[in-house]
């Protein structure tokens, strides 16, 4: 049992990361800012205030002596600037940071922790949140060692599970939940790297027990689009039925790769580079993986009970029109 702060922890990753403490019997303590509703009333302790700018009660609990802080939530260096002068002792702290931050090198043979990364300084519109998370490690790697702090950096690939609220696998769990013909671009070979969130967590406590330092890849196993798609829209329990058109016709059609149809990467798409995240570090600290079925079967299930659809995604009645063209 251990004393956690979480800076954050009520919306996705962090939530399944208080899961997962809550099931170690630790002392939680919760940080937030009460604009997304915390699930764990009555288990955890909540301290209400905007990291930015704690209120003193924040400054009173950064400031008790804590086993590990686990900061899901630090975007930029403002969400540091405030939170770091405040810590009194504390064990070990661990930032939730982001495989975005690695330099998308063409033919990459698979990112390590070595791997180079983009420029702190990057004005790319596209990584602009990476530059941001990488501006946080940097910061956190000269503020904690001035204090002695044990820091943990794990830069996450891409995450899907329960609570999800992003718009990227829920794309295809609402299209395959709604039924009948499915567009899909994606060549069939395109690679894909998917790590359940309930994993993440896992990992997370683990690697708090076993004191884990310094820079780690937490990444799903390498499957594809043709493995993913097949498996959602075979676990939907509906009647429906994919029409790969191909990604000639796809872009040609004027159809948006990863807005429009979200982890549709083209072959051309220097992103590709991400889906090839090694894991060996954490695999050796404990890091295990769901099978992919079993993630998208709960995640199917929570779509069932939220259904929403973005207004970014393919409008049907355009897939429709094009894909009544594709059939020619
Ligand atoms: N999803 C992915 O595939 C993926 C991939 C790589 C990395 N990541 C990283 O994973 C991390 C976890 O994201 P998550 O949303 O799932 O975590 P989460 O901990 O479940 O949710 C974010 C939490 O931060 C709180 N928060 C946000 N801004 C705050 C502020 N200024 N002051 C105090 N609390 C604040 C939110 O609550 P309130 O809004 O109520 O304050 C919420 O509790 C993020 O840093 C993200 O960059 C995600």
């Amino acid at each position: 049992m251990s004393r956690i702060l979480v800076l954050g922890g009520t919306r996705f990753i962090g939530r399944h990361i208080v899961e997962q403490c809550i099931t170690h019997d630790d002392d939680i303590t919760l940080l937030y800012r009460g604009r997304s509703p915390s699930p764990f009333s009555g288990i955890a302790r909540h301290v209400l205030s905007d990291r930015r700018a704690p209120t003193s009660e924040a400054a009173a609990a950064l400031a008790e002596p804590w086993d590990a802080v686990i900061d899901t939530s630090a975007q930029d260096l403002e969400d540091l600037r405030a939170v770091l002068p405040l810590l009194g002792d504390v064990g070990r702290y661990v930032l939730i940071s982001s495989c975005g931050v690695y330099r998308r090198d063409p033919g990459s043979n698979g990112l390590t922790e070595r791997s180079p990364t983009i420029p702190a300084d990057a004005a790319h519109p596209v990584r602009a949140s990476a530059t941001r998370k990488l501006r946080c490690e940097r910061y956190l790697e000269r503020r904690l060692a001035s204090m002695a702090v044990p820091l943990l950096i794990a830069r996450l690939g891409l995450v899907i599970g329960r609570h999800d609220d992003s718009e990227r696998l829920a794309y295809w769990l609402e299209r395959a939940l709604r039924g009948g013909d499915v567009l899909v671009p994606m060549p069939d070979h395109q690679p894909l790297q998917l790590v359940d969130a309930a994993d993440v967590a896992r990992f997370i406590r683990t690697a708090i027990e076993q004191q884990l330092t310094g820079i780690v890849n937490v990444a799903g196993p390498t499957t594809t689009a043709r493995v993913l798609v097949d498996t959602v829209l075979t676990h939907a329990g509906r009647s429906v039925t994919a029409c790969r058109v191909g990604e000639e016709f796809a872009l040609t059609h004027g159809i948006r790769p990863w807005t429009e149809i979200p982890l549709w990467l083209p072959a051309s798409s220097p992103e590709i580079a991400l889906m090839s995240v090694n894991t060996t570090r954490a695999v050796r600290a404990g890091l295990t993986h769901r099978l992919l079925k079993d993630s998208i079967a709960e995640a199917l299930t929570w779509q069932a009970l939220r259904r929403r659809w973005s207004q970014r995604w393919l409008d049907r009645s355009r897939e429709q029109h094009l894909l009544r063209e594709w059939h020619g």
